[in-house]
């Protein structure tokens, strides 16, 4: 269980929330991973967080291209490389998954990717503020 605290909080409410729902989709794929971790159902789960994580990238993306983020370019390539690194693990024949795989790559994406690319552009847009003010 993955819990989202003030911890991960960008500042920006609308991905705030974004960030929210992924980890609720996480926390189902851990739950199911818990409950059986083969083949269909987990590729389920791991299509269910795709899809949000493809809605929320996106929206990110749009956000800071609107907000002149200049670090636009290498923050695509990460959601690029870790959308790749889902859609691999669905379509990879195979019988079960290991929780440890998969709690490697979601704890990669909050530790790495939240904590420090997304917070990045907290900090910019406070920045922003702070100049325009
Ligand atoms: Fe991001
Ligand atoms: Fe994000």
């Amino acid at each position: 269980m993955i819990k989202w605290t003030q911890h991960f909080a960008v500042g920006v409410d609308i991905l705030d929330r974004q960030h929210r729902e992924l980890f609720r989709r996480m926390n189902r794929l851990a739950e199911q991973l818990d409950m059986d971790a083969s083949k269909a159902p987990v590729a389920d789960a791991l299509r269910f967080l795709l899809v949000y994580v493809e809605v929320h990238v996106n929206e990110e993306e749009q956000f800071m291209k609107l907000h002149k983020y200049p670090r636009l370019e290498q923050h695509r390539r990460a959601h690029a490389g870790f959308l790749r690194r889902l859609e691999q693990l669905i379509a990879e024949p195979r019988e079960s998954y290991s929780r440890e795989e998969i709690r490697s790559l979601l704890a990669d994406w909050i530790a790495n990717h939240i904590r420090r690319a997304d917070m990045d552009f907290g900090h910019y847009l406070e920045t922003q503020a702070l100049l325009q003010a």
